[in-house]
């Protein structure tokens, strides 16, 4: 963990995944500065990290050595764009996803920035190689992919551009360990980078079982969270290779034509609309009904869950 007073961080955007930055670097003990276009959106916005953060302390969650107090002094929040960036090592910009405004932000920052800081994005899934386009600065310039909800879900996807220096990723991938992030590098932008081309695999295929009358929505869940889903918190599909038989090279020759079997069963990218959509809908609002009261109550529900799970595999021997 760095000690205090190291930084500062500029956080561009405090909305959701900004305010989660926020909280973390300042738990590595770093200076933040919290940059918004509306001034309301950072006052909302310190005033939900402090109360995140007393609860977290609270419930002997938070990250980090420092109190609660001592990281809230961290962070400010700033409004002038020129003076939020005077000083910054590293700048995560978490404006809403659109290329066109994240184009925008990039281009205002590279005119103002030094060599010597790095620009990183908060974006989910536009390419480095459109974000970064003729930037002058386009060495320092990377994706920093979070998963929410970042505090904790570790994983950061690190994309960078065809241009971006060696250093820039090393730099950006040790700054993520010391504030306790767990950074992969990705080591070509590819569509989706890789977390979402999982994702969306996973998700085709539960579509296309509820849409042939395979399974049921709700059983296609428990599939996941009963089966899946607690043995890729510990290791993943590789490994899982691995271990199911004596090795990897074990598990292909034993399961490899099976597999290939299966999968030349798999139909054809799903249109998620129509009588399938209606049917995963009806069914996950028996379950949860879709009036933001009832989400949030869930969405508060998976997060502690989450946060339990962190502290689980904290505690867990390495091996
Ligand atoms: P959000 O809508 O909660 O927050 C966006 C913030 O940006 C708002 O506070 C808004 O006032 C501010 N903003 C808008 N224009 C601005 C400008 N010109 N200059 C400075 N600030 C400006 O969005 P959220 O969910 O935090 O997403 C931010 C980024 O993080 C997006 O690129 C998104 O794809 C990415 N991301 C989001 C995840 C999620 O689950 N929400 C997960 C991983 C990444």
């Amino acid at each position: 963990m760095a000690t205090s007073a190291a930084g500062p961080v500029l956080i561009v955007g405090s909305g959701l995944i900004g305010r989660s930055w926020a909280m973390l670097f300042a738990s590595g003990g770093f200076r933040v500065k919290l940059y918004d276009i509306e001034q309301q959106q950072i006052t909302d916005a310190l005033e939900i990290i402090r109360r995140d953060m007393k609860l977290l302390e609270q419930s002997g969650s938070l990250k980090g050595s420092l109190s609660a107090e001592q990281q809230l002094s961290l962070i400010t929040g700033c409004l002038n764009i020129q003076e939020a960036v005077e000083g910054a090592m590293h700048i995560q910009e978490c404006v809403p996803e659109d290329l066109e405004l994240k184009k925008k932000i990039f281009a205002q920052l590279d005119g103002i920035v030094g060599d010597d800081v790095v620009l990183s994005s908060s974006t989910s899934c536009l390419l480095p190689s459109k974000l970064f386009a003729g930037l002058v600065h386009v060495k320092q310039c990377i994706v920093a992919h979070p998963v929410n909800p970042p505090y904790y879900l570790p994983l950061v996807e690190l994309v960078p551009h065809p241009e971006t220096a060696a250093a820039t990723v090393d730099r950006t991938h040790a700054l993520m360990q010391k504030i306790g992030q767990s950074p992969v590098r990705v080591l070509r932008e590819v569509e989706g980078f890789v977390l979402n081309r999982l994702q969306y695999a996973v998700i085709s295929e539960a579509w296309r079982l509820v849409q042939e009358g395979i399974v049921s929505p709700g059983d296609l869940d428990l599939v996941m969270s009963q089966g899946l889903g607690p043995r890729y918190a510990f290791i993943g599909p590789l490994e899982t290779m691995h271990l199911n038989a004596e090795g990897t090279s074990s598990y292909c020759a034993r399961y490899g034509e099976s597999m290939k079997h299966v999968l030349k069963t798999f139909g054809p990218i799903p249109e998620f609309s129509g009588a399938t959509a209606e049917k995963v809908h009806q069914a996950m609002c028996m379950k949860v009904p879709d009036d933001p009261e009832h989400l949030a109550a869930r969405r508060r529900w998976r997060d502690q869950c989450l946060m339990r799970l962190a502290k689980l595999k904290s505690q867990m021997p390495s091996q």
